[in-house]
């Protein structure tokens, strides 16, 4: 059975890379064109907002959790993410995200996104509707 993600996959193609920035909460401070065509916002709708801002409710608090842990440290999280359009769809992404500094010392956060395979998809539709629980969530 497919699950309920949206009203309509919004599907990247191989040219896609879907970048954007934050400030050290999450917030958007740098969004890219290919960010806005896919989601379906101006760049005036995201910067100042949270990155939740196109949060799927079918992703499980776990992969965010892990991915906060991971850049906090400086290390990088690669992940499956399916994230909300304006609209209602939705658009699934390989998600690597990592820590970068400001020359004054601040940190950020960049997330750099790229089609999927479709293993990769299945994969994060079978595993995803139980890893909250698995993982105590
Ligand atoms: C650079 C960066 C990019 C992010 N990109 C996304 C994203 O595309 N979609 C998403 O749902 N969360 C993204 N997040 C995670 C959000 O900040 C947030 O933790 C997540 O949406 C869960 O929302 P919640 O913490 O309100 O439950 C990103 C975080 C960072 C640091």
């Amino acid at each position: 059975m497919s699950p309920n993600l949206g009203n309509k996959e919004v599907e990247l193609d191989k040219a896609t890379m879907i970048v954007s920035e934050t400030d050290a909460k999450g917030n958007i401070i740098y969004a890219n064109d290919d960010f806005c065509k896919i989601a379906g916002y101006t760049k005036g709708e995201l910067i100042g907002k949270p990155h939740n801002m196109v949060r799927n409710s079918f992703m499980p608090k776990a992969a965010f959790k892990d991915l906060w842990e991971t850049v906090k440290q400086g290390n990088t999280w690669n992940g499956i993410v399916v994230n909300a359009t304006a609209n209602g769809g939705y658009y699934w992404v390989n998600a690597t995200v990592f820590q970068s500094k400001t020359v004054s010392g601040d940190i950020r956060y960049v997330s750099v996104r790229t089609k999927p395979t479709k293993q990769e998809i299945n994969w994060a539709i079978e595993n995803y509707p139980t890893l909250d629980k698995k993982m105590g969530l």
